[in-house]
C-alpha cells in the first residue's frame, strides 16, 4: 500500500532544531561514514554519485574527500542542507546539495552512476515513485544502494544497537521508544519492498538481511 502526502515524508519531518540534534548525535558516527563512502567508492560503476536523503551530508562528504567523484545529494529538509553546505565547506570539498523530493528529483533522466539512500527510505511518503526517480536518474548499468531498518528487527538486536548508541539512561530510554514505537512502525518488511519493486524497471534486485536492516541493491 502506497501512502501519500503532499509534504513528501512521514510524521513530522526533520528541520530546526529536530535537524541540528539529529547532525550533532549522528557526528558519533563518523567512522561508519567514512567505512561506507570507501565501500561505495569500490563499488560505484562510475563518478557521477547521487545521496538520496543526506541529512546532514556525512557520507555524501566523506565520499568527495576521497577524491575522483562528482557528488550531489537531495535532502527535503532545508535545514539539513544549509547544515550539510556548512559542513562541507568546513570539510574543504565540494557537494552540490540540493532542496527536493525524492518522488520529483530536478535532475535529467541517465544523470548519475551510483545512488546512496541511508536511514531514510522508511520516511519517504511516496516509496514507489521515489524508487521510480532512483530509476530514472541512473544511467543504464547504475546501481541504488539503499540501507534501512527493517520492519521485522528483533527488539534484542535494537536495544544492542541502542546500547552501542551510547549517552545517559535518559538519551537511551529515548532512543529505545523512537526505535520501537516511531521507526519500526514506520519500516517495511521484505515482502513491501518486493511489492513496491515490481512497479520499477530496475533489471536486478538483490535484497540481503542485516542485524537490524536491510540492503537493498537495485542495478538499472
Ligand atoms: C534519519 S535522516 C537520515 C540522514 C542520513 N541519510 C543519514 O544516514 O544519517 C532522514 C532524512 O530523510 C530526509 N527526507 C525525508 N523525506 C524525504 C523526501 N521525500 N525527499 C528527500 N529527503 C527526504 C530527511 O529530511 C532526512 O534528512
Amino acid at each position: 500500500m502506497q501512502v501519500t502526502q503532499a509534504k513528501g515524508y512521514k510524521g513530522m519531518g526533520m528541520n530546526g532544531v529536530i535537524a541540528k540534534w539529529y547532525a550533532s548525535n549522528t557526528r558519533h558516527f563518523m567512522d561508519d561514514f567514512t567505512a561506507l563512502a570507501k565501500r561505495v567508492a569500490g563499488i560505484s560503476p562510475g563518478p557521477d554519485v547521487l545521496e538520496v536523503a543526506p541529512g546532514p551530508g556525512y557520507f555524501a562528504i566523506e565520499l568527495a574527500k576521497l577524491g575522483g567523484f562528482s557528488v550531489a545529494a537531495l535532502d527535503i529538509s532545508k535545514t539539513f542542507v544549509e547544515i550539510a553546505t556548512k559542513n562541507a565547506i568546513e570539510a574543504g570539498v565540494e557537494v552540490n546539495f540540493q532542496h527536493g523530493d525524492v518522488a520529483a528529483m530536478p535532475f535529467p533522466s541517465h544523470s548519475f552512476d551510483f545512488i546512496l539512500c541511508r536511514a531514510a527510505f522508511k520516511n519517504f511518503a511516496a516509496p514507489v515513485r521515489a524508487l521510480q526517480e532512483m530509476e530514472r536518474v541512473l544511467r543504464v548499468g547504475g546501481k541504488a544502494l539503499i540501507i534501512d531498518l527493517r520492519r521485522d528487527a528483533p527488539l534484542t538486536a535494537i536495544n544492542q544497537v541502542v546500547d552501542r548508541m551510547g549517552g545517559n539512561s535518559v538519551n537511551r530510554a529515548l532512543n529505545q521508544l523512537t526505535f520501537r514505537f516511531v521507526l519500526l512502525k514506520r519500516a517495511y518488511t521484505r515482502a513491501d519492498f518486493e511489492g513496491f519493486l515490481s512497479e520499477t524497471r530496475f533489471r536486478e534486485v538483490e535484497i540481503t538481511a542485516a542485524e537490524i536492516g536491510f540492503e537493498i541493491t537495485l542495478t538499472k
